[in-house]
């Protein structure tokens, strides 16, 4: 089954530099930023011109294999010691998603494997350019799984951007509706706006527009009424870490969802691919959560809306503990109940 949205690539490797939709510039602007330096790229994703876990995890790995290609050295220790350093500096740029890690030390792996440092550059963006095409291929997996919780004209809401632009394409949590929408099936979609940054109003239902699902944009505070006034069938999300446990960290708001789920007894799903899950954390607790700029509280499009000097707290991410999440929607199929076991079996499987 093969989905042909229109959606552009949110990035794409140009052979000497790394091409990235500005995810900061949508929906009115079009724009893509040429990245020719590993500066670049941790400026890109610390101000979410790139943002959506798996897309920031391949952006990092093109950047380290990039950075890699300008080392001047023929000595493979050197190259070692230069690559540890970048990867180390690309790891500063976000703290939540853990795709970003997963990505460049599999690069990290890779290169240990050469014997020269030529063959070391080449593997390294063979291997950043295998991560995105595996991803593409892991997100229709999960679509196609995840349209399968889904009836004919069920209505469903999600929040934040888990979609084609936060991954190689399709997305994760937005997969099953860009299918559905291919397979002429209907469904409905409900998107939380996601203050403060907006993923929602300014990115998914962009998205969802752009493919031709139908899509209805809510504010965050509108959901519980939302639920119950609309007859909201269910929820589905994205993650940026889940833990050995199943305790899923993803945008801040999902944990008040799940939630509610649970109040009105309709399930909560999240979708997420395997290189998602922290198996070295056992539950949430561990997770780093995020904090950001007071800016993106108190301030709507460079104008301030809250007064000066208060105080802010601005969590990028909850985490959802396991017991409120009806299913995970992988690339290997759907797991629920006892997440230990499942998770463990998804990965010796
Ligand atoms: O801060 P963001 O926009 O990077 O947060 C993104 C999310 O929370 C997504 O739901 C998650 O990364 C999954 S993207 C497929």
């Amino acid at each position: 089954m093969t989905v042909t949205t229109g959606l552009p690539l949110s990035v794409e490797w140009k052979d000497t530099y790394i091409r990235l939709l500005d995810q900061q510039k949508l929906p009115h602007d079009t724009v893509y930023l040429d990245l020719k330096s590993i500066d670049d790229v941790h400026d890109a994703i610390v101000t979410l011109k790139v943002r959506g876990a798996p897309a920031i995890g391949i952006t990092a790995a093109y950047g380290l294999a990039l950075a890699a290609s300008t080392y001047q050295t023929e000595k493979l220790e050197e190259f070692q010691t230069f690559l540890k350093r970048d990867r180390d500096y690309l790891a500063t740029s976000r703290p939540t998603a853990v795709n970003l890690f997963w990505a460049i030390d599999r690069l990290i792996q890779v290169s240990l494997t050469a014997s020269s440092v030529n063959e070391a550059k080449t593997n390294l963006i063979h291997e950043a350019i295998h991560i995105q095409l595996e991803d593409e291929a892991t997100c229709r997996n999960i679509g196609e799984y995840a349209l399968s919780l889904f009836q004919k004209n069920d209505k469903v809401l999600t929040i934040c951007n888990a979609g084609s632009i936060a991954t190689a394409k399709y997305g994760t949590a937005l997969a099953p509706f860009h299918l559905a929408k291919e397979l002429d099936f209907p469904i409905s979609v409900y998107a939380s706006e996601t203050r403060p940054v907006l993923q929602g109003s300014r990115l998914t239902a962009w998205e969802l527009q752009q493919s031709g699902v139908d899509v209805t944009l809510i504010t965050d505070n509108m959901a519980a009424h939302t639920i119950k006034t609309k007859g909201i069938d269910a929820i589905i999300v994205g993650a940026d870490r889940i833990t050995a446990n199943g305790d899923t960290a993803n945008k801040i708001g999902t944990y008040g969802l799940a939630i509610l789920a649970k109040s009105f007894g309709i399930p909560f799903y999240v979708a997420a691919p395997l290189s998602t899950f922290d198996l070295s954390k056992r539950t949430g607790e561990e997770i780093v959560i995020e904090e950001r700029d007071a800016k993106e509280v108190t301030h709507l499009n460079g104008q301030a809306i809250a007064p000066e000097d208060i105080a802010v707290f601005n969590p990028a991410f909850d985490v959802t503990p396991n017991e409120f999440i009806t299913g995970i929607v992988t690339e290997k199929g759907i797991i629920k109940g006892n997440y230990v076991q499942a998770i463990q079996a998804l990965f010796e499987g």
